[in-house]
């Protein structure tokens, strides 16, 4: 397949990764064409050097651009229902923190999880996977962390590998067996981290469930010492961190995900100087969410001192039922210069490129041998467009392994 008149083709010889200011730039081509064979970018071009199309079937992008497809680097998009009362509950004034210390928040989902069949569990997450496959993702992370027991953490990574098997998604796992104390173990943290490491670690890593392990790292949750417990069992099992931190308080989890070379530490909401200068110096991804900070009302991560710091910066969804209830990656990328006030380019490498490699793939560019993976849009006068008009629909069409979706 030819793509031909591509307005410009964006996200071509792209690095490794972006850090610091390198998110500055954005490589693309004007009046473009792509190539694609066997699923993936196989050429491109200036439209003046059009190789002769043949027998092959062309798209005529008519000027729209073409991008990477977004890569959302954490989501918890496997969950049962929804939690529109405890949005109402905000409304009326209760905090995120109020309503989880009432027994709301992530055991309410964990309660209604447990009361749904797996099968209902994948039709109502696949709803979710094909909604995030329109807007133009082309790479997720999933997290478990709605079970709490070992049999219904199964239970999601079952769900998860199975979105991964019947979708051109390009999925990652990762186990959040710490996002909460189940409910068995009360008040008994410890107890609840000894049973993480003991039974529920070793059972995910047998059978192949998950690459990554995750931890709530955050006032009222778990702490930075038991955070380290679930790395270091996370790393006897093969399974790198991911690492919740700084979502409600200087938590001590940047600091303990850099220290156990932890894949990315995630949120950052509050995260200061000290923090963000570490990760300026390591290779672990600072991910911020700012559909969270949207939807709770938080603050927006510093992610341009984190760049000037000199940090890989990624933006994810953070979808989930209780503070981010949506995956739309390109309305994160244009919180990210909204409210946060990156650069287009800058906030396109964090959706895409970056977001990549907080999921360990080599997905979020065009460059040339990469999975054709791309999103076309309606005719654009600039890059900036695309965030400017942030509900205009300019996605004409999702393209996933060189396929239209
Ligand atoms: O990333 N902060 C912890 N976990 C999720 C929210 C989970 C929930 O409220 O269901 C997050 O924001
Ligand atoms: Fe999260």
């Amino acid at each position: 397949m030819i793509v031909t008149n591509i307005g410009r083709l964006v996200g071509i010889d792209q690095p490794a990764r972006r850090r610091g200011h390198e998110m500055d730039i954005l490589p693309g081509l004007d009046n473009a064409w792509l190539k694609v064979e066997n699923g993936l970018v196989a050429d491109y071009g200036p439209m003046d050097t059009l190789p002769d199309v043949g027998m092959e079937e062309t798209v005529n992008a008519r000027g729209g651009y073409i991008l990477p497809s977004f890569c959302d680097s954490h989501t918890h998009i496997v969950y049962a229902g929804t939690r529109d009362g405890e949005f109402l509950d905000k409304i009326h004034g209760l905090s995120y923190e109020e309503i989880a210390r009432r027994g709301g928040g992530i055991l309410n989902s964990a309660d209604r999880l447990h009361l749904t069949s797996e099968e209902e569990l994948f039709e109502q997450s696949m709803q979710r996977v094909r909604e995030i496959i329109g807007f133009g993702t082309g790479s997720v992370e999933i997290k478990s962390g709605y079970g709490l027991t070992l049999a219904d953490e199964l239970k999601m990574l079952r769900v998860i590998a199975r979105i991964a098997e019947s979708t051109p998604l390009r999925v990652v796992a990762t186990f959040l067996g710490a996002h909460a104390v189940g409910r068995a173990y009360g008040s008994d943290i410890d107890g609840y981290v000894a049973h993480v490491c003991r039974d529920m670690i070793p059972a995910v890593a047998a059978e192949g469930l998950a690459q990554y392990v995750d931890v709530f790292c955050d006032r009222g949750f778990f702490t930075p010492d038991h955070t380290e417990q679930i790395l270091e069992c996370g790393a006897r099992h093969g399974l790198r961190g991911k690492i919740h931190a700084n979502e409600l308080a200087v938590s001590g989890g940047v600091e303990v995900g850099v220290k156990h070379a932890a894949l990315s530490v995630d949120h950052l909401e509050r995260a200061e100087e000290p923090q963000l200068r570490l990760l300026g110096q390591s290779e672990t991804v600072a991910t911020m969410l700012p559909g969270a900070s949207f939807f709770l009302g938080m603050p927006y991560g510093d992610a341009r001192a984190a760049i000037d710091a000199g940090a890989t910066v990624a933006l994810a969804s953070d979808y989930n039922p209780g503070s981010s209830p949506s995956g739309n990656m390109r309305f994160v990328a244009s919180l990210g210069a909204v409210k946060m006030k990156l650069t287009p380019e800058q906030a396109l490498n964090a959706t895409t490129l970056n977001g990549a490699v907080a999921m360990g793939l080599d997905s979020g560019t065009l460059n040339r041998g990469k999975r054709a993976d791309f999103i076309l849009t309606e005719p654009m006068p600039s890059l900036t467009y695309l965030l400017y008009a942030y509900q205009t629909p300019l996605i004409r069409q999702v393209f996933l392994n060189g396929k239209a979706q």
